[in-house]
């Protein structure tokens, strides 16, 4: 049975699990849009992704209060080679995991390709379906100037939205590719454009540092970077290169564990002794 963190029992613990019934804790607050904004210049912060409820658990229980549900969803579990093909259906799915798993983080749910980026309306009826039925607490979508309208609209009804800009994933391999940003002036128009939409705040991804650093000193709202260089108010990574669960990490991830071996040699423990007939034990 699963149980929260602040239970009487964690995923490792004791028979006193209860289920989770959030409807039924109304002392749960989570992490709101405005308190993300407010730590701009105060506090650098971590960001990880997360796409299920034991994850969203481990991450929030390891301090880290904003959790992405990131469209990286379609890459390091759907097996998908970009992250174009993942549907609004699936980042509902996995929200909805994730909001279960964790009580006070802030759940950001990404926006998929061909989600947003027909007409507003589009935009806004799949922003509400991620806070309405995913339980997201905010949303985000990739683009700079030309997204920017979508941005507004979201914002305008009263969903926080965070943009994404320098490297956009979902269009990336259609041309652009994934080198770094250096464009100076067009970074800057993108990241001019989002803030003024009404975004709370912006992911800065594989943009040039030093971009980054003037960007960041610019706005008025959080810069979240990855592979963006260390100027930025926020970091975030994908939870799989975090933990070393991915074979394509890219070069600026850092691994700090190796899961994905420890779950190799744990099954290879268990199958050498089902084959050997020592589990289970008489
Ligand atoms: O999909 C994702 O995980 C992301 C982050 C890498 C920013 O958009």
């Amino acid at each position: 049975m699963y149980s929260k963190p602040g239970q009487a029992t964690g995923l490792n613990g004791s028979s006193e699990a209860r289920p989770y019934e959030p409807e039924k804790n109304p002392a749960i607050r989570r992490l709101t849009a405005g308190g993300i904004k407010r730590r701009k210049g105060k506090t650098l912060f971590p960001i990880a992704t997360a796409y299920d409820a034991a994850f969203g658990q481990f991450v929030e229980e390891a301090g880290i209060d904003v959790v992405l549900v990131g469209d990286s969803l379609g890459n390091v579990v759907l097996g998908y080679d970009e992250t174009t093909p993942v549907t609004l259906e699936q980042i509902l799915h996995h929200t909805q995991a994730v909001v279960r798993g964790t009580s006070r983080a802030h759940v950001i749910a990404d926006m998929p390709f061909g989600s947003y980026q027909v007409s507003n309306e589009d935009a806004l009826r799949a922003a509400i379906r991620l806070v309405k039925e995913g339980g997201a607490c905010s949303v985000k979508l990739e683009g700079g100037v030309y997204e920017s309208e979508r941005v507004r609209a979201i914002a305008r009804s009263g969903i926080p939205v965070v943009g994404h800009i320098g490297v956009t994933p979902q269009t990336a391999g259609l041309g652009p590719g994934f080198k770094m940003r250096t464009h100076r002036d067009r970074l800057v128009d993108d990241a001019r454009a989002i803030e003024a939409a009404g975004a709370y705040a912006i992911v800065l991804e594989v943009v040039d540092h030093e971009i980054s650093r003037e960007i960041t000193a610019m706005l008025s709202i959080p810069t979240i970077g990855i592979g963006s260089g260390p100027h930025c108010d926020s970091q975030v990574l994908v939870l799989h290169d975090i933990l070393g669960m991915y074979s394509h990490s890219p070069r600026f991830a850092k691994r700090y564990a190796e899961i994905g071996k420890l779950a190799t040699e744990a099954l290879a423990a268990y199958a050498r002794e089902v084959r050997e007939g020592s589990f289970p034990a008489s």
